[in-house]
């Protein structure tokens, strides 16, 4: 009998790819998206089933835990663009730390207890010092940032009172798409880095904003770590069997330990595209750490993961393969 899993948020971009790999694990995937970001196209397994409703129905998941008797529930349903929430942090509570609260009831009611949940680098806030290990002090400075931290507080008091076992992964910053172009990445709107920069190439938009040029690293601009989106899959899936088979809870970064500069991400896409990128130059903006780097060296001891794919320009031509491919911008049609 097959694991039956529960993936909040599936048919956004890191859910998404991360549902093509479990379902090909052989795990039985029902996901649950309201689709306010997600794509109902996103979800390419016929075997998988898609569920639209929201992390803070209870009735809904009553009884999909009723039908479905889940082995673990992987979560990744959450709002993700950091400006909205200081503008609005009441929205990013109420989604983020809120909502999932319910969820950890009917799991708590249901004896499932199995979490993997999406953390964030932008738990560490400004750090002191980079490459960023998991005994950095946590200490966001967005709203957003801290309705994650919040979340893995609630998941440790969940371990002491019920035997909640989680595996907080706090990704960096995910990107490229999967290798065959059928799926990637599709915000609305789209903050990233890497597809700015090629928006601005197809002139979607008319240029890309480099925000400061005056940083403390080599060439001026941020400094980030690019992790491939198929490699986050990856240790979701390791997470999960971890916690499946008696692992202790976790709390570990996702990133490559490579740190890539604004610059070098466009002279990537240059390279991988053979085109020149309008770019525009422009002041720093408030609340951008000159770097942010991961050390992952925790989940290479606990989960035995480590990213495959530490060259950018790898990013950048699967995320420009999904962009020329038959699905971009189509996933809704
Ligand atoms: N993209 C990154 O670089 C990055 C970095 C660190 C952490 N994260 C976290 O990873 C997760 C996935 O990020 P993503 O880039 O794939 O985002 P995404 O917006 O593409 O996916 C999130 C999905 O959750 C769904 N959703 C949101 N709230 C919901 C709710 N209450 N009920 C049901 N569905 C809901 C959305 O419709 C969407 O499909 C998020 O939790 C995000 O905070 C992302």
């Amino acid at each position: 009998m097959q694991d039956s899993i529960l993936v909040t948020g599936g048919a956004g971009y890191i859910g998404s790819h991360t549902v093509r790999l479990l379902a090909s694990q052989g795990f039985r995937i029902v996901v649950l998206d309201n689709l306010v970001f997600g794509h109902e196209g996103a979800i390419v397994d016929e075997g998988v089933e898609l569920v639209r409703g929201d992390v803070g129905d209870k009735k809904l998941l009553e009884k999909l835990f009723s039908e479905h008797g889940f082995s673990a529930v992987v979560h990744f349903a959450a709002y993700a663009y950091v400006g909205e929430s200081v503008t609005d942090p009441l929205k990013y509570y109420r989604n983020n730390t809120a909502e999932p609260l319910t969820l950890l009831e009917v799991m708590q009611a249901h004896g499932c207890r199995s979490f993997v949940f999406s953390s964030t680098c932008a738990t560490y806030g400004v750090p002191e010092s980079v490459p960023i290990r998991e005994t950095n002090p946590q200490d966001p400075i967005n709203p957003y940032g801290r309705s994650k931290l919040m979340v893995e507080w609630i998941l440790r008091d969940c371990e002491h009172a019920w035997g909640l076992k989680s595996a907080c992964l706090r990704y960096f910053n995910a990107s490229g798409s999967s290798e065959d172009g059928k799926i990637g990445e599709d915000h609305d709107p789209e903050t990233h880095l890497i597809p700015r920069v090629l928006m601005a190439l197809t002139g979607e938009i008319p240029h890309v904003d480099v925000f400061g040029t005056d940083y403390p690293t080599p060439d001026g601009t941020c400094i980030r770590d690019y992790i491939h989106v198929d490699d986050l899959a990856d240790a979701h899936f390791r997470a999960l069997e971890h916690l499946m088979k008696g692992g202790d809870s976790v709390r570990c970064n996702l990133g490559t330990g490579v740190g890539v500069s604004v610059k070098e991400i466009i002279q990537a896409a240059e390279e991988v595209t053979g085109r020149k990128v309008p770019v525009k130059y422009g002041e720093r903006r408030a609340g951008d750490p000159p770097a942010l780097l991961a050390d992952p060296w925790l989940a290479k001891e606990v989960l035995g993961w480590e990213a495959r794919r530490k060259d950018v320009r790898d990013m950048v031509r699967t995320a420009w393969k999904w962009m020329n491919g038959p699905n971009h911008g189509r996933f809704d049609a």
